[in-house]
């Protein structure tokens, strides 16, 4: 299906986006074993967080959500650690990864045999980044030559203790980790070769298992100890999807007549490595009513049009704004001189190749930008134009191209377009409410 998208003067106005993919997650996955019922307030509705409702369910956990159309709590009855049951049939994790590479580890040192299986687009993920590591903790996991399905056998006793030297920074993987270490005899040590976003940690801190992090330069050391007491059930609010928010923030910064507040938004320094290169970039995002909500960071974050210099992003920057790149890119092309990313590979393996595949549709719009073999290359300003472009079935692409198209002169025709559904159902909804085309 096609959305198209006009040329836009300004975004005005206070939203709220919906709340976090990554925690939300979380929260249903640790809730469903730990002990009595946890509450999740304002949990994220779309297709990654249904995804992990279902599996929990298929485990044998009720979770009972309140009224459609989005539901305003989730109360997740858990089964504490060795509660869940196994299904005969696979747990179909649709196109979350999240979901898939978590339940991994949760699932590696059950009694019972599991299969973890997606959608095409999940199926193409790399998946030995965990199987690997669990099998180092003495699981008996399989993968298909990299790939879904993951084949987890009944453990017959508990997992190893690991000390693990990530080659990538990832959350998944280190999440992953710490949850089979729910599991194990030892505790579980994970370096990570630069800091990710650690709301496993906050969330296992919450349920009452000790977690310890230690952050050196560049490196930090997450370490779990097998726990002897049953999980404490959740109560928390999810705070809005920073990742989400990044669209409509990097959009209000580009149009010049725009007033944005937006409300509520996760700002975990884990997560805000944009608001770091924004202001590099020239541009003050301000955060205000700072607060702490369930353990988490989150504010408003009102946002001001500004005129952008390029940047160079690398290194640790990387992972605290994995998920921003696509947005990014758009702003690099309205920045003046030449914006470069390097040690970004790992975007190559997220929903899209989201470093040729984002670099062509952009170029379809006028933009001069050059995908190398870790990151990308920008240069600008550059007037964008109108165009045909392919979402790739890729929820961030989408969002970016059509921030794109708010930017280029005519119109432009998203093709593929509903794939924003996977975080965020009611984008294009939301975009409209705020976008201003006249001169007011
Ligand atoms: C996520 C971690 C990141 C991110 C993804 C969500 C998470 O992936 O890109 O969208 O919830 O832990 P990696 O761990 O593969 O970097």
């Amino acid at each position: 299906m096609e959305q198209v998208v006009r040329p836009a003067r300004a975004l005005r106005g206070v939203l709220r986006v919906p709340s976090d993919r990554s925690i939300t997650v979380r929260a249903l996955l640790l809730g469903s074993v730990a002990e009595g019922l946890s509450r999740i307030r304002l949990p994220l509705d779309s297709e990654d967080t249904q995804a992990a409702l279902e599996c929990a369910r298929q485990l044998g956990v009720p979770i009972e959500r309140d009224d459609a159309p989005s539901p305003s709590e989730l109360e997740v009855r858990g089964r504490g650690l060795r509660g869940l049951c196994g299904s005969t049939q696979p747990l179909f994790c649709n196109a979350s990864g999240t979901t898939m590479r978590l339940l991994a580890g949760l699932l590696a040192g059950q009694r019972f045999d599991s299969v973890l299986d997606g959608a095409p687009q999940l199926r193409r993920r790399p998946m030995r980044r965990v199987t690997e590591p669990l099998r180092q903790m003495g699981a008996n996991v399989t993968d298909a030559e990299g790939f879904p399905p993951i084949t987890i056998r009944a453990a017959t006793r508990p997992l190893h203790g690991l000390r693990y030297e990530m080659p990538i920074a990832s959350a998944q993987v280190k999440s992953a980790l710490l949850l089979a270490g729910l599991y194990a005899d030892a505790p579980v040590e994970v370096i990570e070769p630069a800091p990710t976003r650690d709301h496993t940690e906050r969330l296992l801190q919450a349920c009452g298992v000790t977690v310890r992090c230690n952050v050196k330069e560049e490196r930090a050391a997450v370490s779990l100890l097998p726990p002897t007491q049953p999980l404490h059930p959740l109560d928390i609010t999810v705070p809005a999807d920073f990742s989400s928010a990044a669209f409509f923030l990097v959009a209000a910064v580009l149009l010049p007549a725009s007033e944005l507040r937006l409300l509520d938004v996760g700002v975990n320094p884990t997560r805000t490595g944009l608001l770091d290169v924004l202001s590099e970039m020239g541009c003050a995002v301000r955060l205000e009513a700072q607060r702490n909500e369930g353990g988490e960071p989150v504010a408003d974050v009102v946002v001001q049009p500004a005129e952008l210099r390029a940047v160079e992003v690398r290194g640790a920057q990387i992972a605290r704004m994995i998920d921003e790149f696509p947005i990014f890119a758009v702003a690099a092309t309205q920045a003046r001189g030449v914006s470069v990313v390097r040690d970004a590979q790992e975007l190559r393996v997220k929903e899209s190749n989201r470093l040729e595949g984002l670099a062509g549709e952009l170029r379809k719009m006028g933009a001069r930008i050059e995908p190398t073999a870790d990151g990308f290359i920008v240069e600008g300003p550059t007037p964008l134009r109108g165009a045909v472009v392919d979402t790739l079935g890729d929820h961030r692409v989408a969002m970016a191209l059509a921030v794109a198209g708010l930017l280029a002169d005519g119109e432009t025709t998203l093709v593929g377009a509903p794939c924003v559904s996977k975080t965020y159902p009611l984008f294009f909804h939301h975009l409209a409410q705020l976008v201003v085309r006249e001169h007011a």
